[in-house]
Protein backbone atom coordinates (compact mmCIF):
# COMPACT_ATOMS: atom_id res chain seq x y z
CA UNK A 1 0.00 0.00 0.00
CA UNK A 2 1.48 3.54 -0.75
CA UNK A 3 1.27 6.44 1.23
CA UNK A 4 -1.50 8.98 0.69
CA UNK A 5 0.91 12.07 1.27
CA UNK A 6 -1.64 14.35 0.31
CA UNK A 7 -4.37 13.24 3.07
CA UNK A 8 -1.49 13.13 5.45
CA UNK A 9 -0.80 16.42 4.89
CA UNK A 10 -4.14 17.78 5.80
CA UNK A 11 -3.70 16.46 9.20
CA UNK A 12 -0.58 19.18 10.01
CA UNK A 13 -2.54 22.60 9.78
CA UNK A 14 0.64 24.76 9.61
CA UNK A 15 1.74 23.13 6.51
CA UNK A 16 -0.87 24.98 4.68
CA UNK A 17 1.28 28.24 5.44
CA UNK A 18 2.66 30.77 2.81
CA UNK A 19 5.89 32.07 3.98
CA UNK A 20 6.83 35.33 2.04
CA UNK A 21 3.56 34.67 -0.53
CA UNK A 22 5.36 31.54 -1.27
CA UNK A 23 3.72 27.56 -0.38
CA UNK A 24 5.59 26.58 2.51
CA UNK A 25 8.15 23.93 2.06
CA UNK A 26 9.25 22.57 5.59
CA UNK A 27 12.38 20.58 5.04
CA UNK A 28 13.85 21.15 8.32
CA UNK A 29 12.54 17.90 9.94
CA UNK A 30 15.59 16.73 12.13
CA UNK A 31 15.36 20.06 13.91
CA UNK A 32 11.58 19.05 14.95
CA UNK A 33 8.55 17.57 13.02
CA UNK A 34 5.52 19.12 12.73
CA UNK A 35 2.43 18.33 14.58
CA UNK A 36 -0.08 16.02 13.43
CA UNK A 37 -4.04 17.39 14.66
CA UNK A 38 -4.70 14.44 16.81
CA UNK A 39 -2.02 15.49 18.85
CA UNK A 40 -3.06 18.96 18.91
CA UNK A 41 -6.19 18.12 20.20
CA UNK A 42 -5.04 15.74 22.81
CA UNK A 43 -3.34 18.70 24.40
CA UNK A 44 -6.28 20.64 24.15
CA UNK A 45 -8.43 17.79 25.00
CA UNK A 46 -6.25 17.72 28.47
CA UNK A 47 -6.03 21.58 29.70
CA UNK A 48 -9.86 22.03 28.72
CA UNK A 49 -11.62 18.39 30.22
CA UNK A 50 -8.44 17.11 32.93
CA UNK A 51 -6.02 19.45 33.98
CA UNK A 52 -4.91 18.08 37.54
CA UNK A 53 -1.52 17.31 39.02
CA UNK A 54 -0.83 13.60 39.09
CA UNK A 55 -0.50 10.93 41.54
CA UNK A 56 -1.30 13.71 44.38
CA UNK A 57 -4.97 14.21 44.13
CA UNK A 58 -7.83 13.55 46.11
CA UNK A 59 -10.72 14.44 43.45
CA UNK A 60 -11.61 13.74 40.28
CA UNK A 61 -10.13 15.88 37.95
CA UNK A 62 -6.41 14.40 39.55
CA UNK A 63 -7.36 10.75 38.88
CA UNK A 64 -8.38 11.10 35.48
CA UNK A 65 -4.83 12.95 34.63
CA UNK A 66 -3.07 10.24 36.27
CA UNK A 67 -4.80 7.46 34.18
CA UNK A 68 -4.54 9.42 31.12
CA UNK A 69 -0.81 10.40 32.62
CA UNK A 70 0.21 6.71 32.90
CA UNK A 71 -1.45 4.85 30.26
CA UNK A 72 0.63 7.46 27.93
CA UNK A 73 3.37 5.81 29.63
CA UNK A 74 1.91 2.33 28.50
CA UNK A 75 1.42 3.19 25.05
CA UNK A 76 5.57 4.53 24.88
CA UNK A 77 5.95 1.06 26.49
CA UNK A 78 4.22 -0.59 23.71
CA UNK A 79 5.67 1.13 21.05
CA UNK A 80 9.33 0.73 21.79
CA UNK A 81 8.70 -3.33 23.03
CA UNK A 82 9.70 -2.43 26.13
CA UNK A 83 9.61 -5.49 28.65
CA UNK A 84 7.82 -3.71 31.51
CA UNK A 85 6.26 0.02 32.01
CA UNK A 86 8.76 0.73 34.55
CA UNK A 87 11.38 1.10 31.79
CA UNK A 88 9.89 4.06 30.78
CA UNK A 89 11.33 7.70 32.10
CA UNK A 90 9.76 10.82 31.24
CA UNK A 91 12.33 13.03 30.88
CA UNK A 92 12.20 16.78 28.66
CA UNK A 93 13.94 15.38 25.76
CA UNK A 94 17.02 13.27 24.70
CA UNK A 95 19.20 15.24 25.98
CA UNK A 96 17.83 14.37 29.64
CA UNK A 97 17.75 10.60 29.48
CA UNK A 98 21.64 11.05 28.07
CA UNK A 99 22.50 13.78 31.24
CA UNK A 100 20.63 11.12 33.38
CA UNK A 101 22.63 7.80 32.61
CA UNK A 102 26.18 9.96 31.99
CA UNK A 103 24.88 11.49 35.80
CA UNK A 104 24.73 8.15 37.22
CA UNK A 105 28.04 6.79 35.46
CA UNK A 106 30.29 9.58 36.14
CA UNK A 107 29.51 7.98 39.43
CA UNK A 108 30.82 4.45 38.57
CA UNK A 109 33.43 5.51 36.50
CA UNK A 110 37.16 5.01 37.33
CA UNK A 111 40.79 6.16 36.16
CA UNK A 112 41.55 3.77 33.93
CA UNK A 113 38.16 2.95 32.55
CA UNK A 114 36.73 4.14 29.36
CA UNK A 115 33.76 5.75 27.62
CA UNK A 116 33.50 5.17 23.98
CA UNK A 117 31.64 7.34 21.23
CA UNK A 118 31.55 8.15 17.68
CA UNK A 119 32.88 11.03 15.57
CA UNK A 120 29.12 11.69 14.58
CA UNK A 121 28.00 12.44 17.60
CA UNK A 122 25.39 15.22 18.72
CA UNK A 123 26.95 17.33 21.01
CA UNK A 124 24.21 16.06 23.92
CA UNK A 125 25.76 13.20 23.70
CA UNK A 126 29.73 13.99 23.26
CA UNK A 127 29.89 16.69 25.83
CA UNK A 128 27.83 15.07 27.85
CA UNK A 129 30.27 11.52 28.04
CA UNK A 130 33.26 14.47 28.20
CA UNK A 131 32.28 15.52 31.24
CA UNK A 132 31.49 12.23 32.88
CA UNK A 133 35.32 11.68 31.87
CA UNK A 134 36.59 14.37 33.35
CA UNK A 135 34.39 14.34 36.78
CA UNK A 136 35.21 10.74 36.91
CA UNK A 137 38.86 10.71 35.84
CA UNK A 138 37.57 8.02 32.85
CA UNK A 139 38.65 8.31 29.50
CA UNK A 140 36.92 9.53 26.21
CA UNK A 141 37.51 7.94 23.47
CA UNK A 142 36.22 8.35 20.20
CA UNK A 143 35.66 5.88 17.13
CA UNK A 144 36.34 7.36 13.70
CA UNK A 145 34.20 7.41 11.05
CA UNK A 146 35.02 7.13 7.08
CA UNK A 147 34.97 9.71 4.67
CA UNK A 148 31.57 9.19 3.45
CA UNK A 149 30.13 9.70 7.24
CA UNK A 150 29.35 5.83 8.17
CA UNK A 151 31.26 4.82 10.99
CA UNK A 152 34.16 2.80 10.95
CA UNK A 153 33.56 -0.70 12.82
CA UNK A 154 37.03 -1.87 12.26
CA UNK A 155 38.23 1.39 14.10
CA UNK A 156 35.30 0.86 16.70
CA UNK A 157 36.41 -2.73 17.24
CA UNK A 158 39.63 -1.85 17.82
CA UNK A 159 39.31 0.40 20.08
CA UNK A 160 36.24 -1.97 22.29
CA UNK A 161 38.20 -3.74 25.37
CA UNK A 162 38.08 -4.80 28.93
CA UNK A 163 37.97 -1.12 30.00
CA UNK A 164 35.20 0.18 27.67
CA UNK A 165 32.36 0.43 30.50
CA UNK A 166 30.11 2.49 27.98
CA UNK A 167 29.43 2.54 24.80
CA UNK A 168 26.93 5.59 22.86
CA UNK A 169 26.53 6.66 19.91
CA UNK A 170 22.96 8.02 17.49
CA UNK A 171 20.89 5.75 16.12
CA UNK A 172 21.03 7.97 13.16
CA UNK A 173 23.22 10.87 12.63
CA UNK A 174 21.47 14.24 12.91
CA UNK A 175 24.28 15.80 10.74
CA UNK A 176 24.71 13.24 8.10
CA UNK A 177 21.63 11.06 8.15
CA UNK A 178 24.26 7.62 8.49
CA UNK A 179 22.34 4.61 10.14
CA UNK A 180 24.07 2.85 12.37
CA UNK A 181 24.29 -0.87 12.58
CA UNK A 182 23.23 -0.54 16.19
CA UNK A 183 22.23 -3.76 16.69
CA UNK A 184 25.78 -5.28 15.61
CA UNK A 185 27.13 -2.36 17.64
CA UNK A 186 25.31 -3.21 20.93
CA UNK A 187 26.42 -6.84 20.77
CA UNK A 188 29.85 -6.26 20.03
CA UNK A 189 29.83 -3.92 23.12
CA UNK A 190 28.10 -6.38 25.52
CA UNK A 191 30.47 -8.76 24.88
CA UNK A 192 33.20 -6.53 26.28
CA UNK A 193 30.78 -5.96 29.34
CA UNK A 194 30.02 -2.74 28.31
CA UNK A 195 26.86 -0.47 28.73
CA UNK A 196 25.15 0.57 25.71
CA UNK A 197 23.75 4.11 25.24
CA UNK A 198 21.33 4.26 21.84
CA UNK A 199 21.24 8.13 21.51
CA UNK A 200 17.40 7.61 19.23
CA UNK A 201 16.74 11.48 18.86
CA UNK A 202 16.50 10.87 15.27
CA UNK A 203 15.86 7.27 15.11
CA UNK A 204 12.66 6.76 16.67
CA UNK A 205 10.11 9.13 13.93
CA UNK A 206 11.52 6.50 11.15
CA UNK A 207 10.83 2.90 11.82
CA UNK A 208 9.85 0.12 14.08
CA UNK A 209 12.37 0.68 16.72
CA UNK A 210 12.79 -2.29 19.20
CA UNK A 211 14.89 -1.91 22.40
CA UNK A 212 14.54 -5.75 23.24
CA UNK A 213 15.69 -6.59 19.79
CA UNK A 214 18.28 -3.82 19.68
CA UNK A 215 19.90 -5.19 23.04
CA UNK A 216 20.95 -1.89 23.96
CA UNK A 217 20.83 -1.13 27.46
CA UNK A 218 19.37 2.38 27.66
CA UNK A 219 17.39 4.22 24.22
CA UNK A 220 17.05 8.08 24.63
CA UNK A 221 14.41 9.94 22.64
CA UNK A 222 12.73 13.38 22.03
CA UNK A 223 9.01 13.33 21.68
CA UNK A 224 8.57 16.54 19.10
CA UNK A 225 11.23 15.04 16.56
CA UNK A 226 8.22 12.32 16.76
CA UNK A 227 5.26 14.41 15.92
CA UNK A 228 4.84 15.28 19.66
CA UNK A 229 5.18 18.65 21.85
CA UNK A 230 8.92 19.85 22.81
CA UNK A 231 10.09 19.81 26.41
CA UNK A 232 9.08 15.80 26.59
CA UNK A 233 11.03 12.70 25.90
CA UNK A 234 11.72 9.23 27.00
CA UNK A 235 14.90 7.11 28.44
CA UNK A 236 13.96 3.56 27.83
CA UNK A 237 16.49 1.82 30.26
CA UNK A 238 16.64 -2.19 31.14
CA UNK A 239 14.57 -2.23 34.27
CA UNK A 240 17.59 -4.71 35.56
CA UNK A 241 20.20 -1.93 34.85
CA UNK A 242 17.82 1.19 35.96
CA UNK A 243 17.12 -0.68 39.67
CA UNK A 244 19.42 0.64 41.47
CA UNK A 245 20.87 3.31 38.94
CA UNK A 246 22.15 7.01 40.77
CA UNK A 247 19.16 9.39 41.58
CA UNK A 248 19.13 12.13 39.29
CA UNK A 249 16.90 14.32 40.97
CA UNK A 250 15.71 14.85 44.19
CA UNK A 251 12.12 16.37 45.42
CA UNK A 252 8.41 15.34 45.29
CA UNK A 253 7.15 11.96 43.94
CA UNK A 254 11.13 10.14 43.56
CA UNK A 255 10.95 9.51 47.36
CA UNK A 256 9.59 6.66 49.95
CA UNK A 257 9.97 8.17 53.53
CA UNK A 258 12.18 11.10 54.07
CA UNK A 259 12.85 12.54 57.72
CA UNK A 260 15.20 15.60 58.78
CA UNK A 261 17.87 13.47 58.56
CA UNK A 262 17.89 11.49 56.40
CA UNK A 263 15.63 10.14 52.82
CA UNK A 264 14.73 6.52 50.74
CA UNK A 265 13.74 6.62 47.41
CA UNK A 266 10.86 5.37 45.78
CA UNK A 267 10.32 2.90 42.88
CA UNK A 268 11.22 2.54 39.25
CA UNK A 269 9.95 4.55 37.45
CA UNK A 270 9.18 7.68 39.72
CA UNK A 271 12.46 7.20 41.69
CA UNK A 272 14.31 8.99 38.27
CA UNK A 273 10.98 11.47 38.02
CA UNK A 274 11.55 13.72 40.70
CA UNK A 275 8.67 17.03 40.68
CA UNK A 276 5.35 17.65 38.35
CA UNK A 277 6.19 16.31 35.35
CA UNK A 278 4.66 17.28 31.99
CA UNK A 279 1.85 15.63 32.22
CA UNK A 280 0.11 17.35 29.15
CA UNK A 281 3.41 16.89 27.39
CA UNK A 282 3.68 13.10 27.84
CA UNK A 283 -0.22 12.78 27.11
CA UNK A 284 0.73 14.78 23.95
CA UNK A 285 3.65 12.67 22.99
CA UNK A 286 1.30 9.36 23.47
CA UNK A 287 -1.24 10.95 20.75
CA UNK A 288 1.47 11.29 18.63
CA UNK A 289 2.37 8.05 18.62
CA UNK A 290 -1.06 6.50 18.38
CA UNK A 291 -1.32 8.43 15.46
CA UNK A 292 2.24 7.08 14.29
CA UNK A 293 1.64 3.58 14.36
CA UNK A 294 -2.03 4.20 13.15
CA UNK A 295 -0.05 4.91 9.69
CA UNK A 296 1.60 1.58 7.45
CA UNK A 297 4.87 1.50 8.56
CA UNK A 298 6.39 0.02 5.46
CA UNK A 299 4.62 2.69 3.65
CA UNK A 300 6.00 5.35 5.37
CA UNK A 301 9.64 4.26 4.93
CA UNK A 302 9.05 3.16 0.84
CA UNK A 303 8.09 7.03 0.71
CA UNK A 304 10.53 8.16 2.74
CA UNK A 305 13.34 6.30 0.55
CA UNK A 306 11.72 7.41 -2.39
CA UNK A 307 12.28 10.92 -1.09
CA UNK A 308 15.68 10.66 -0.03
CA UNK A 309 16.35 8.46 -3.35
CA UNK A 310 14.83 11.35 -5.28
CA UNK A 311 17.07 14.51 -3.70
CA UNK A 312 19.92 12.68 -4.12
CA UNK A 313 19.87 11.88 -7.43
CA UNK A 314 19.19 15.97 -8.38
CA UNK A 315 22.11 16.29 -5.90
CA UNK A 316 24.64 14.02 -7.87
CA UNK A 317 23.43 16.23 -11.15
CA UNK A 318 23.69 19.40 -9.25
CA UNK A 319 26.84 21.00 -10.39
CA UNK A 320 28.31 22.87 -7.39
CA UNK A 321 26.80 21.28 -4.48
CA UNK A 322 28.99 18.78 -2.58
CA UNK A 323 26.95 16.14 -0.55
CA UNK A 324 28.14 15.67 2.83
CA UNK A 325 27.42 12.19 4.14
CA UNK A 326 26.94 9.55 1.91
CA UNK A 327 27.35 6.34 3.55
CA UNK A 328 25.21 3.25 1.91
CA UNK A 329 22.67 3.24 4.72
CA UNK A 330 20.87 6.85 5.24
CA UNK A 331 17.90 7.96 6.54
CA UNK A 332 15.67 11.14 6.13
CA UNK A 333 18.45 13.79 5.86
CA UNK A 334 20.40 15.35 3.44
CA UNK A 335 23.80 17.58 4.46
CA UNK A 336 25.22 19.52 1.41
CA UNK A 337 27.49 22.61 0.46
CA UNK A 338 27.09 24.39 -2.42
CA UNK A 339 30.94 25.02 -3.46
CA UNK A 340 32.08 28.86 -3.11
CA UNK A 341 28.77 30.04 -0.65
CA UNK A 342 28.47 30.06 3.18
CA UNK A 343 25.59 27.41 4.37
CA UNK A 344 23.67 30.17 5.97
CA UNK A 345 23.62 32.43 3.01
CA UNK A 346 21.78 29.42 1.27
CA UNK A 347 19.50 29.11 4.06
CA UNK A 348 18.99 32.43 3.84
CA UNK A 349 18.04 32.60 0.37
CA UNK A 350 15.99 29.29 0.53
CA UNK A 351 14.06 31.39 3.29
CA UNK A 352 12.75 34.14 0.83
CA UNK A 353 11.27 31.03 -1.58
CA UNK A 354 9.14 29.63 1.43
CA UNK A 355 12.16 26.72 1.63
CA UNK A 356 13.04 25.74 5.39
CA UNK A 357 16.28 24.20 6.29
CA UNK A 358 19.22 24.33 8.65
CA UNK A 359 22.32 25.68 8.49
CA UNK A 360 25.46 25.29 10.39
CA UNK A 361 27.15 23.06 12.53
CA UNK A 362 24.07 21.10 13.57
CA UNK A 363 25.42 20.65 17.25
CA UNK A 364 28.32 18.87 16.32
CA UNK A 365 31.39 20.85 15.62
CA UNK A 366 34.03 18.17 15.93
CA UNK A 367 32.29 16.16 13.48
CA UNK A 368 32.25 19.24 10.94
CA UNK A 369 36.25 19.96 11.47
CA UNK A 370 36.63 15.91 10.93
CA UNK A 371 34.58 16.56 7.85
CA UNK A 372 36.67 19.83 7.07
CA UNK A 373 33.75 22.24 6.64
CA UNK A 374 32.38 24.88 8.60
CA UNK A 375 29.08 23.29 8.39
CA UNK A 376 26.44 22.41 6.03
CA UNK A 377 23.07 23.17 4.45
CA UNK A 378 20.59 20.46 5.87
CA UNK A 379 17.27 19.37 4.21
CA UNK A 380 16.15 16.84 6.65
CA UNK A 381 12.46 15.22 5.38
CA UNK A 382 9.72 13.75 6.97
CA UNK A 383 6.61 11.96 5.85
CA UNK A 384 4.75 14.47 4.78
CA UNK A 385 7.12 15.62 2.31
CA UNK A 386 6.56 15.25 -1.17
CA UNK A 387 8.72 14.62 -4.80
CA UNK A 388 7.46 18.08 -5.65
CA UNK A 389 9.02 19.39 -2.32
CA UNK A 390 12.22 18.25 -2.83
CA UNK A 391 12.20 19.34 -6.93
CA UNK A 392 11.25 23.20 -5.44
CA UNK A 393 14.37 22.90 -2.93
CA UNK A 394 16.50 22.06 -6.36
CA UNK A 395 15.10 25.14 -7.84
CA UNK A 396 15.44 27.27 -4.77
CA UNK A 397 18.58 26.37 -4.74
CA UNK A 398 19.41 27.31 -8.56
CA UNK A 399 18.42 30.73 -7.50
CA UNK A 400 20.37 30.73 -4.68
CA UNK A 401 23.44 29.69 -6.39
CA UNK A 402 23.02 32.05 -9.44
CA UNK A 403 22.74 35.12 -6.73
CA UNK A 404 25.77 34.31 -4.59
CA UNK A 405 27.60 33.28 -7.86
N1 LIG B 1 19.38 18.12 17.11
C1 LIG B 1 18.47 18.86 16.31
C2 LIG B 1 18.96 19.04 14.90
O1 LIG B 1 19.73 18.26 14.44
C3 LIG B 1 18.07 20.12 16.94
O2 LIG B 1 18.55 19.97 14.24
Amino acid sequence: MSLDVLALRQQFPILAQQVDGKPLVYLDNAATTQKPQAMIDALVNFYTQCNANVHRGAHYLSDEATRRYERARDTVAGFIHASAREEVIWTSGTTEGINIVAHGMSKRLKTGEEVLVTEMEHHADLVTWQQACLQSGATLKVAPILDNGALDIAAFETLLNERTKMVALPHVSNALGTLNPIKEIAAMAKAKGALVLIDGAQGVAHGQVNVQDIGCDFYAFSGHKLFGPTGIGVLWGRKAVLEDWPVWQTGGEMISKVTYECSTWGALPNRLEAGTPNIAGAIGMAAAIAWFQSLDLAAVQSHEKQLLAHATEQAMAFEGLRLVGTAPDKIGVMSFILEGSHPADVGFILDKQGVAIRTGDHCAQPLMRRLGVPGTARASLSIYNTLEEVDMLFKALKKAQMMLA
